[in-house]
């Protein structure tokens, strides 16, 4: 008898053998863009902490969501970044606000070809850049935000969001929000609930690409990244409050959760790779300390599985490309 009995390795010799047996591969329409717009620009703006993102203007904006369609995209989710704030976020709820435009704009554009998203919450609209507003004593007050979140709701519904993501981790918001959509003829737009998002440093690019007006933390309301079992029942509280699709957040310092996840929900799993990490690898390509490409798809490959169904990446435009030239 020879030895070793069992070769692994005979079903990685060819690069056509390790295709057939690969597990799991990640596929364009697996693959969310999330994008800012600002009120008031003229030309798209770089972010500094973000290579190769920028703030989009009204055109760039639209083009970039016709590029999404053209390489096969899942969605888009739009980020709104207003003029004005103010201490309830008014402009998150005005029907022509910067967010709600950018509703319209895209959906003129591209119809039901992509499924347009939208983020529900207030921290860009706030002057404080908390997700809520504010009690008198300064800490967010979740009922008086939920009040707010299920207004959005309706306002980003009918500006023609396929799909509404609340972000700002208020206690109740997805049942809020699905009733208010309901009450107001929009029983077809989704609810994505970020049901796991965790208080993380990783959040740091999306600061400056949001003009974020916050100081401090967000802990008294995302999860502590210590809690594994914690995220479960966050996910459970969604699902019983009519979440249609969950995310876990951000994503790779998060598989293990995001394995506990993809393995007990019933409903469609989603996946952020946020801006720190999207930065992380930036920057350590830019320094050519790793192969930037072989990275990217590595990472994106390790969220899918993980047990992602879909993914949003900064790189998502990119990385179909490259998955369509491959094929
Ligand atoms: C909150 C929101 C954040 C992100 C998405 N939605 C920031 C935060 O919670 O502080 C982060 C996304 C990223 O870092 O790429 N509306």
């Amino acid at each position: 008898m020879s030895f070793p009995q069992h070769r692994p390795r005979r079903l990685r010799t060819t690069t056509a053998m390790r295709r057939m047996v690969a597990e799991h591969r990640v596929a364009p329409a697996d693959l969310i863009l999330p994008v800012f717009i600002r009120e008031d620009l003229s030309e798209p703006r770089p972010i500094t902490s973000m290579p190769g993102v920028v703030q989009h203007t009204t055109a760039s904006l639209v083009a970039a969501a016709r590029e999404a369609v053209e390489l096969g995209l899942g969605g888009i989710m739009l980020f709104g970044i207003p003029a004005v704030r103010d201490a309830v976020g008014s402009a998150g709820l005005d029907p022509f606000g910067v967010l709600n435009k950018a509703i319209r704009d895209v959906r003129a554009n591209v119809g039901d070809e992509l499924v347009v998203m939208s983020d529900l919450c207030l921290d860009e609209f706030t002057d404080h850049g908390h997700c809520g507003v504010l009690d008198a004593h300064g800490q967010v007050d979740n009922d008086a935000t939920l009040a707010v979140y299920a207004k959005m709701a309706v306002a980003q519904a009918a500006a023609g969001t396929h799909v509404v993501a609340p972000s700002g981790m208020m206690d109740g918001q997805v049942a809020v929000i699905r009733e208010a959509l309901d009450a107001a003829g929009f029983a077809d737009v989704s609810v994505l609930a970020y049901a796991a998002k965790y208080a993380s440093a990783f959040y740091g690019p999306f600061r400056e690409a949001v003009d974020s007006q916050l100081d401090g933390d967000r802990r008294t309301y995302q999860m502590d990244p210590g809690n594994r079992r914690e995220a479960l029942h966050e996910v459970e509280l969604d699902l019983a409050e009519g979440a249609d699709i969950v995310m876990v957040k951000p994503a790779m310092s998060y598989l293990d959760i995001l394995a506990d996840v993809a393995a007990m929900s019933p409903v469609p799993v989603a996946a952020y790779q946020i801006s720190g990490e999207y930065a992380m690898i930036e920057a350590a390509a830019a320094n050519g300390w790793i192969n930037r490409r072989a990275a990217i798809e590595e990472s994106v490959l390790s969220i899918k599985r993980a047990g992602a169904t879909m993914i949003l990446t900064y790189w998502a435009a990119e990385l179909a490309g490259w998955i369509r030239d491959n094929q």
